[in-house]
């Protein structure tokens, strides 16, 4: 069983800041580091370290050609990557010393995936692969169309979110990854707050009823929904570096014990252990641990 992930590719622009910018203010930073992330790219190299055969389809401008070679040696095929005239998609990030984090997005050449190259790709794939879809990524609707006609099976990680979702033909969507606030939108609640997030996965569920709902809820953990089970799994205390790619790890991790195989509950263990030890690291794609790293956890708990 492969996964397609159609998705976003950044060069991520990391500024150590005391605090976030406030309104007006100019601050300088203490530290400028440029990795290689995106929500898109993050979620394949954690997939492939989980183990699971990933196909990454996206662009790249000529400013990105290192993102190819991350992925190479993270073991992501690359094939179906596009190069395009425009910029590669980058990030700034504000990260504070608490390790929490700010971004801005640019798309560049994450806006220049078209249908016909969505058709090009989706020829390679077959009913049961997996199609990955983010929100950072043009035609999204259109990609969950033409996988679900050719019985693919759609997981989407509703982030970042915006307007433009709601337009998406979500009932096509097998599994949603989201977190407290994409549920918060997409449950069209008015408040998150801990006592809520039960109410909130149960309005997702009861809206996408054929869906398996992946809920994370930061230090809390994550809340599971499906049509059979409710399942939740505690966060693990860990000394927090940087928050980026939490989420992405644990997306990666989750699909990839999917496609193993493993139970709902030993999915979300594994996901929830990943994500925790990219937390302690600092980077997006560099934070995400392997498979033998995270397994190694599991059995010296
Ligand atoms: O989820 C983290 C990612 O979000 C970063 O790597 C950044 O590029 C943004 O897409």
């Amino acid at each position: 069983m492969k996964v397609l992930n159609l998705g976003s590719l950044n060069i991520d622009r990391v500024y150590s800041v005391e605090h976030f910018a406030r309104k007006g203010e100019t601050i300088a930073s203490t530290k400028l580091e440029i990795n290689g992330g995106g929500k898109g790219l993050n979620q394949s190299v954690a997939l492939a370290r989980a183990g699971a055969e990933v196909y990454h389809a996206g662009a790249i401008g000529s400013d990105g050609t290192f993102l190819q070679t991350l992925f190479e040696s993270a073991g992501v095929h690359t094939e179906y990557l596009q190069m395009s005239k425009a910029q590669t998609g980058h990030a700034v990030i504000q990260l504070t010393p608490e390790g929490q984090n700010c971004i801005i997005i640019s798309s560049g050449a994450n806006d220049e995936i078209q249908e016909e190259y969505i058709d090009e790709v989706l020829k390679h794939f077959s009913p049961g692969d997996f199609l990955l879809l983010q929100n950072e990524t043009s035609n999204v609707a259109y990609a969950m169309r033409r996988a679900k006609e050719k019985g693919m099976r759609i997981v989407f990680n509703a982030s970042p979110v915006d307007e433009r979702m709601k337009t998406y033909p979500l009932e096509l969507v097998d599994y949603f990854l989201i977190n407290e606030m994409e549920g918060c939108i997409l449950a069209d609640c008015e408040e998150i707050s801990q006592s809520k997030y039960g109410e909130i996965i149960e309005t997702v569920f009861l809206k996408f009823p054929h869906a398996c709902i992946v809920m994370t809820v930061g230090s809390d953990g994550v809340i599971y929904r499906d049509i059979h089970k409710k399942a939740s799994h505690d966060g693990y205390p860990v000394k927090v570096e940087d928050t980026t790619a939490a989420g992405d790890t644990f997306c990666g991790f989750f699909l990839a014990g999917v496609i193993q195989g493993l139970s709902v509950e030993e999915c979300l263990e594994t996901a929830t252990r990943a994500s925790a030890i990219a937390v302690s690291r600092k980077g997006a794609a560099v934070s995400i641990p392997d498979w033998k790293e995270v397994s190694r956890l599991l059995t010296t708990r």
